[in-house]
């Protein structure tokens, strides 16, 4: 079969140039346009990258208009539902659901990994008592790399096995960082690590248990956490994931670049968006005073937290697993009771009525609820975007694995459309 083409026409010159139209195994093609400033000198110009593609992934795969999300060909509704989240990470690094030794295999190797460096673990002195969780979380994983720099000068040089360790150790040692961020908050002892405990059951361990007193690791607690952290474990290219992947372009350590993308999470418009839902809902505080928030939504003065999105103009299929998922956490722990929640509901069916949010295809989306399950199960709210980065290592490690072994990866470098001054001269100072 051969090849589909576009052609494009200079109208001032008349010059056509024909453009290949690369399939994708499912969801639009994507025109490549790589050849059109050296034979037309002119580039293509697409802010926020709204029909861009960057790159050619496998990984994950979303339909915004219909509210698809599968990883790997597989749905989410079926991961939510019959996997763990080590089995999911698995699956997002290695391509495949693991077999049961596979599965064993590996969770064997990430709880290997999950201490860190008692030298890094005294980074956290440095810190202010009150330091946001992000911010640690930032400056410590970053700080891995100067721990782990063997075999990074350039990404020929990397071998599968240090990848994959690459990847083992990040998704082993975030839960250990997170828990330690909170830790300094409250001014307790780090707890270490147990290796008897599953992924989730040991990052609760760490957060709440203390030298002097051991902690009851509830299963509701540990399922409704697996379940988010599966939910959030990757979504293609978003703002933090073509954070990692610019950052890995130019062949840089790879723990350093998982930093560039948690600093990108943290972003009220991207993770950040789930600690500003609970403060939202804490600021509008009772029903009546919703129609008063989407009267200043409407006069641009005030965005919904946790409300559209880039890609999805239908329901976010995560945020419909996650309010089935709070309503039966919420009946377990409070008998269905929770202010804010209903609150969160009332605000949904309101907003979802309204012809604002029609037209601009407005819906919630995965952070709308994630943060008042977190709240329920004693998660501070300004640990959620670490909630969230533990969950997306695993997504980012899987997309910085596929760019450098990608045989079409360059260095990132996007062209720009200058406006500025021309050209100027300089004037001696006492004269400007
Ligand atoms: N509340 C009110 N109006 C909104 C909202 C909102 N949350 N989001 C978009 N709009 C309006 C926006 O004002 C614009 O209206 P108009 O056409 O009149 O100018 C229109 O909808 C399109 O908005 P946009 O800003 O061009 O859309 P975008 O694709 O650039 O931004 C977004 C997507 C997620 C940044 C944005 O919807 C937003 O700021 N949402 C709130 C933050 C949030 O919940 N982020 C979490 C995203 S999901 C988790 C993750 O993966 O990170």
């Amino acid at each position: 079969m051969s090849q589909k083409t576009m052609i494009l026409t200079d109208p001032d010159t008349g010059r056509s140039l024909e453009l290949p139209v690369r399939e994708s195994t499912i969801g639009p093609p994507a025109l490549e346009v790589s050849s059109l400033y050296r034979e037309f000198g002119i580039f293509t110009y697409d802010p926020g990258f709204l029909s861009t593609a960057s790159c050619t992934s496998r990984i994950t795969y979303i339909d915004g208009e219909q509210g698809i999300l599968r990883y790997r060909g597989y749905p989410i509704e079926e991961l939510a539902a019959k996997t763990s989240f080590l089995e999911v990470a698995y699956l997002l690094l290695y391509g495949d659901l693991p077999s049961e030794t596979q599965l064993t295999t590996f969770e064997d190797s990430i709880s290997r990994h999950s201490m860190i460096n008692e030298s890094l673990k005294r980074f956290f002195d440095g810190f202010h008592y009150d330091a946001h969780p992000m911010a640690m979380l930032i400056g410590v994983v970053g700080s891995l790399s100067a721990f782990y720099h063997d075999h990074f000068e350039s990404h020929e040089n990397i071998t599968q096995e240090q990848r994959e360790l690459v990847a083992h150790r990040l998704i082993a040692k975030m839960p250990t960082i997170a828990a330690a961020a909170y830790k300094h908050n409250l001014g307790e002892p780090f707890i270490y690590p147990r290796r008897d405990l599953r992924y989730v059951a040991n990052f609760l361990n760490m957060m709440f248990a203390t030298p002097c007193e051991r902690y009851r690791i509830s299963p509701l607690a540990e399922r409704a956490m697996n379940l988010l952290f599966i939910l959030h474990a990757d979504h293609e290219q978003n703002a933090s994931t073509s954070t990692v992947r610019l950052a890995a372009s130019s062949g840089a350590n790879p723990y350093a670049c998982i930093a560039a993308g948690i600093t990108s999470l943290w972003g009220p418009a991207h993770g950040g968006a789930n600690e500003e839902v609970l403060k939202m809902l804490g600021e509008i505080g009772t029903v009546d005073r919703i129609d008063q928030y989407i009267a200043k939504v409407k006069d641009k003065s005030f965005r919904l937290a946790g409300f559209g999105h880039r890609v999805y103009k239908n329901y976010d299929p995560r945020a419909k697993i996650i309010r089935d998922v709070c309503h039966r956490v919420l009946e377990e722990l409070a008998d269905g009771s929770n202010p804010q929640f209903e609150l969160a509901l009332r605000l949904e069916e309101i907003a979802l009525k309204d012809e604002y949010f029609l037209e601009r295809k407005l819906y919630p989306n995965v952070d709308f609820y994630s943060g008042i399950i977190y709240r329920a199960l004693g998660i501070p709210i300004n640990m959620f975007t670490a909630m969230f980065a533990i969950a997306r290592t695993v997504g980012w490690v899987a997309h910085w694995i596929e760019l450098t072994t990608d045989p079409e990866y360059r260095i990132g470098r996007p062209r720009q459309r200058y406006v500025g001054e021309p050209l100027r001269q300089i004037r001696p100072i006492r004269q400007r």
